[in-house]
This record gives C-alpha cells, structure tokens and sequence, in this order.
C-alpha cells in the first residue's frame, strides 16, 4: 500500500550550523582547479563538469492530466517548452574520455512561468542531473575534502590518471558482480565509459515539488536509445570519443526522455538531507510527468557550442519556486555554481546570459 505524499514545509530542511564556512571554502577549493585549468587552456572552464560531449537543442513536454499531487509547479498544466541540453563528464579539467567519469546532463527548460526562487535571473527552470542514483557525499562538508583532493590533482598526473582511471572500472565490475556500485569508484575514473545517450540521469537530492517533495529521473524511451544502453565508447587514442559518437548518432536519431518523479512518502526512508541514500522504489514508485525530447541535430555546432558552454550556466537555482532544492548539499549548490560560473565570465570577459529564445 502506498502512502500518502509527505507534505512540503521549510522545516523538512536542517540547516548545519556551518553551512556559510563550509560554502567558502568550496568557493576557495574551486579557486586552486579555476586557476590551473585557465592557465593550461588559455581560457576559464567550469570547475567542475568542465568538458562537455554535447549541446543540443529540445523540447520539453509536460502530460495532461496528471493526478493533482503530480500536478505541480511546472508541471500544474499540460505545455510545450523549447529546451536546451548540455551533456558533461564530471571532471574539472578536461580530459581525454579514456578517463572513464560519470555522465551529467543538464537542461535549461526556456520561458516558464510562476514565482522565482530568490535571486533566479530570467524565466527558465533548469534541472541538473547525473548518471549515478547517489551522491558521493553526505553533505558539503564531507564533499569539501573530496573536492580538495581533486584540486591537488588538477592537471596533473594525466598517464597516471589513465592508468588509475583503468584499473577502477575493473573494481567497478567487481563491485558490480555483488550487485552493488561506489560513487567514489567511479568519480575517481571507475564509471563505466558509457555511450549518454543509453543513459538514465537522476536528480540524486530532493526538491519541492509544489505542495510536496520529490526526486525525479530522465529514462532514455525510445528503441535506438535503449539499444545504446550500455555501450562502452572505445576511447582508444581518441580524445574526444564520446563527442564524436554522440554527434554521429545525433545526426540520425530523435532522442526522448521520459522524466519521471518520485515523491517523497516516508521521511525516514526517504531522507532530504541524506543524497547517499537513494529512495526505495517499493515505498514510492516513479510516476512520469513529461516527456524531453532531442531531435535529431549536429550536437557539436560551433555557435550552439559558444552560446552554451560560454554564455550559459545551468544551476538547480535557477527556476520557481516551487521547485525549491532542498537538503544540505543543494543549498550548498547555490553560491558555488554562481561562484564557478562568474570567474569564468570575468576571466574570458564574456558574461553569462539566461538565454531569451532557443537559438544562439
Ligand atoms: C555540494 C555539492 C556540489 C557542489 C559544490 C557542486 C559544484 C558544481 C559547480 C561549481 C559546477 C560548475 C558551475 C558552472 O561553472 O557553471 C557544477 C556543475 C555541475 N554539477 Fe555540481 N556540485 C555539487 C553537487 C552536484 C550533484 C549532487 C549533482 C548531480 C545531479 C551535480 C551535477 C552537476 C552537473 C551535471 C554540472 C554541469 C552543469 C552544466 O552542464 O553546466 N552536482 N557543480
């Protein structure tokens, strides 16, 4: 039997005494990786999910006639909104894709409308998403010391990072082999090198969802996409593998997601301020509420390419209010990205845009 949904209220949230350190920090971390990432590139890239292998443009389209706990925010009434897409791995320095890293997928729905999350420029919701179901880390203050570590190796080792990077997809399939997976493992270069077009891409934290709380996920829908789950891209001596694939199978399909959500039933099951822990799917199952659809397109255009990667930012901050993030590690998210993404316009003198419409 499945409960109710949990009703959303500002208490579901715990703030930790040190949250505003903890931020500085971060900011001060991803300082040393802007750095050494600018003076190797000559120009400044995000700190983190830094190269992308796809911007691409879309459309999201919200269902009719979902249930009234579904039936929110965004998603209160059927639409159709132009999108835009960049998929990303989640290194700060971009290397080549023999590094086998988690996929992220970002997307930019255009045009929405509703009460704005504070400090929320333009008028688009972003969602922001990765491969793995969970988070690394329980909460900022232990992600602060992986991000540390990371920016001692920022560009540096690259040989050893292959070599390392090789040797972790192994325990990945070891892991794997008990049923089970290490986000560590595969942010540090076990992820299996997989082709983003077969793959699912989860919210990992929580948000509001209107008058609820609710995680959500992008499934891949349609059949060319479910025949490239999986599929390892062959990175050997080609740097750029899976940006090369990913535009030769964008120039012949439509690519389709399904993005479902899963709402939050059970408090103690299901915790806001815990991503390690993703949310049973026996105490709530996922219910999809809209459909992003991909059409075919040259992923790599060089305009697309300058207007999104340079101009653009994607943060779960930028949207309504309604979609509130929620827990430690979204707050957390807030300064940071805004951090990242205003060295890069200071330092390449090109300021970031909420873009108007959908082309460049
Ligand atoms: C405290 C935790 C986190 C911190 C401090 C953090 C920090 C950042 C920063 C600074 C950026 C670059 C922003 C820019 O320059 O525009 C970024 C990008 C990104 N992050 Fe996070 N992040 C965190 C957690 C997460 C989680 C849980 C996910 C999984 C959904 C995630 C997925 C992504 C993705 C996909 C991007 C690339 C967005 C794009 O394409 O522009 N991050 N993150």
């Amino acid at each position: 039997m499945i409960k109710a949904p949990i009703r959303f209220s500002p208490e579901l949230e715990q703030q930790q005494p040190d949250e505003a350190d903890i931020v500085r920090q971060l900011c001060d971390a991803f300082d040393v990786i802007l750095e050494k990432t600018t003076e190797d590139y000559g120009r400044a890239v995000r700190s983190v999910h830094a190269k992308a292998h796809g911007v691409m443009k879309g459309e999201f389209i919200v269902a009719a006639d979902l249930p009234s706990e579904l039936a929110q925010g965004l998603f209160a009434s059927p639409a159709r909104y132009a999108a835009l897409i960049r998929t990303s791995t989640n290194a700060g320095d971009i290397l080549p894709d023999t590094i086998s890293l988690p996929r992220g997928l970002a997307i930019k729905v255009l045009g929405v409308t509703g009460e704005r999350l504070p400090g929320a420029e333009g008028s688009a919701q972003d969602f922001v998403t990765n491969n793995g179901e969970v988070f690394v880390a329980k909460d900022a203050g232990a992600f602060l010391r992986n991000v540390k570590m990371l920016a001692r190796t920022t560009d540096r080792l690259e040989g050893t990072k292959e070599v390392l990077s090789s040797a972790l997809r192994g325990v990945h399939n070891a892991l794997e082999t008990f049923g089970t997976s290490s986000p560590t493992v595969d942010t540090l270069g076990g992820a299996p090198n997989v082709d983003p077009l077969g793959e699912t891409y989860h919210s990992v934290t929580p948000y509001r969802w209107g008058d609820h709380v609710a995680k959500y996920r992008l499934v891949p829908i349609t059949a060319e996409q479910i025949a490239l789950k999986g599929r390892i891209v062959d990175a050997a001596d080609r740097p750029d593998a899976i940006r090369t694939d990913l535009r030769a199978e964008m120039a012949r399909l439509d690519a389709e997601w399904a993005f479902e959500v899963q709402l939050c039933r059970d408090l103690e099951k299901q915790p806001i301020e815990d991503p390690t822990v993703a949310w049973d799917e026996e105490v709530s199952p996922f219910q999809r509420v809209a459909v992003l659809r991909v059409p075919a397109q040259d992923s790599w255009d060089p305009a697309q390419v300058h207007a999104i990667d340079e101009q653009t930012r994607f943060s779960i901050w930028t949207g309504l209010a309604a979609h509130q993030p929620l827990g430690n590690i979204n707050r957390a998210r807030n300064a940071t990205y805004r951090h990242s993404a205003d060295y890069r316009a200071r330092v390449n003198r090109c300021p970031y845009h909420e873009p108007a419409g959908i082309d460049p």
